[in-house]
């Protein structure tokens, strides 16, 4: 598949060239990056990638038009746009919406594994684009404001938060209200793929329930395009494709479905209430009341510290529902609410020493945020979410260290990223160690989030040429 030629105004090359040497310099990285986006937009939507993942990711596509309002503020709104355009009647935003004109074996599971227009007709997915049933983690209504703040002309000519703001709160109502399955105020996932972090050491306990599908009853796609050592195993997938497969037998409704997995994760419920108070800024933008909103990040905030946090580690934990116990890991999501600015100070300050402790090791073993304890027992530099650092949660983090004032540190973060994504060709993910690339390459987010850290670069130096006022 090539992509088609765009419309808009992106000053770039039309083809990447895979030998140009290693961009370092910001305007020969911006235009890398730019390169990347370009080559991975089918018209509508960004693909993460042109290999790996042929079709359009939920928080990939969040995290895309983050960096696209750089490029074209008008494609980072179609980003979105088309993304929340495959929302299903319940409010839920899939994980995945499908390219039909991808040939069904390029990825799997494949639309005809999810069949959403007929086995999720009673949970409203819609009748004429496949989607997967799951979801991923909320960034959406954050994505769609900071877009809107790159050109807020161009948005309120093109409508574009008055059409996004209502499917925004269905999202988060959804959320909120049918994933509340441990009764407790926070929103839970069904599935390792819905937090993202799909093979994170966090979900083998509560994994190990769950009846793998046998081995040849499907066939992985992924092995065409990345290393085996980088990707999850056989039977991380058996289980993967029993969990989706139970979920799609009962029509996708959380009520009804016998869920094997359902986990509370920091990561997702952070996102949530950062998105929740981005919501709270695009009604006021619109002229609505905001109060809601703000109550509920408020609200969300509480409950995710009374229930997820744990004072003696320093950091927040997953928690198995079904098990009803906090799941003995330290997966990189318990240091995402570092983004939310409601945080209590003391949470805040133990946070940002987990960061740089032993445990995770920034600015001492490491120069970016590992995706699981560089000290636990699971630790695999290499592997899926098993120990790789990765861009979107380095990005999350490096805005977190801003938002409770630490700017040195943070200005020390965005420097790892941007030279990583540089060296890397814009790896998926990399060794937290040595930096060399992991998974795919000129992956979509992190050419996104090259673009936006390096905006973010710019406006810390233009505030103060000192850098003092990043400090
Ligand atoms: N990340 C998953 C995959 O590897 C699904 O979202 O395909």
């Amino acid at each position: 598949m090539t992509a088609p030629p765009l419309a808009g105004t992106v000053d770039v090359p039309s083809a990447p060239d895979p030998d140009a040497d290693t961009p370092t310099a910001p305007d020969a990285l911006r235009r890398a990056a730019g390169r990347v986006l370009l080559r991975n937009w089918t018209g509508a939507s960004t693909v993460p990638s042109r290999g790996l993942y042929p079709h359009q990711w939920s928080w990939d596509s969040a995290f895309i038009a983050i960096g696209l309002r750089h490029l074209s503020v008008v494609r980072a709104q179609r980003e979105l746009e088309s993304l929340l355009a495959a929302q299903w009647g319940d409010g839920r935003l899939p994980h995945i919406v499908f390219n039909r004109a991808v040939p069904l074996d390029a990825y799997f599971p494949s639309p005809d594994f999810w069949r959403s227009s007929r086995a999720g007709r009673a949970a409203g997915a819609p009748a004429r684009v496949e989607t997967s049933g799951i979801v991923q983690p909320p960034v959406h209504a954050l994505a769609a404001w900071l877009v809107h703040r790159a050109d807020p002309e161009v948005s309120r000519r093109r409508g574009f938060l008055r059409r996004l703001y209502p499917r925004l709160v269905n999202w988060h109502r959804y959320l909120t209200r049918r994933r509340d399955l441990g009764g407790h105020g926070l929103a839970s996932v069904l599935h390792p793929w819905e937090p993202g972090m799909d093979n994170s050491p966090c979900w083998d306990g509560p994994l190990r329930r769950v009846e793998p599908a046998a081995a040849g009853s499907f066939q992985r796609a992924d092995l065409d395009h990345g290393a085996a050592a980088d990707r999850p195993t056989d039977l991380d997938y058996g289980r993967y494709v029993r969990l989706a497969t139970d979920y799609r037998d009962h029509g996708y409704l959380d009520a009804d479905t016998p869920h094997a997995f359902v986990v509370e994760d920091p990561g997702v419920n952070a996102l949530l209430i950062a998105s929740e108070h981005a919501l709270a800024e695009i009604a006021t933008a619109l002229g609505q009341d905001p109060t809601d909103h703000r109550t509920r990040a408020e609200t969300l905030t509480a409950t995710l510290v009374r229930r997820l946090w744990d004072p003696a580690a320093g950091m927040f934990r997953c928690h198995d529902v079904i098990a009803g116990r906090s799941v003995p890991e330290r997966g990189v999501s318990g240091l995402l609410p570092l983004v939310l600015p409601g945080l209590p100070s003391d949470v805040a300050t133990a946070l940002m020493r987990t960061m740089t402790g032993e445990h995770f090791g920034l600015g001492a073993a490491v120069r970016l945020v590992p995706s699981y304890a560089l000290t636990g027992n699971a630790f695999d530099p290499s592997r899926y979410w098993r120990g790789p650092a990765w861009f979107n949660v380095n990005w999350l983090l490096e805005r977190g260290l801003r938002t409770h004032g630490r700017h040195p540190l943070a200005a020390e973060l965005r420097r790892a990223a941007l030279e990583t994504a540089a060296s890397s060709r814009f790896a998926e993910y990399v060794d937290p160690y040595t930096g060399e690339a992991r998974g795919t390459r000129d992956f979509g987010w992190t050419a996104a989030l090259t673009l936006d850290l390096l905006a973010t670069d710019r406006r810390a130096g233009a505030s103060d040429a000192s850098r003092e006022a990043v400090r």
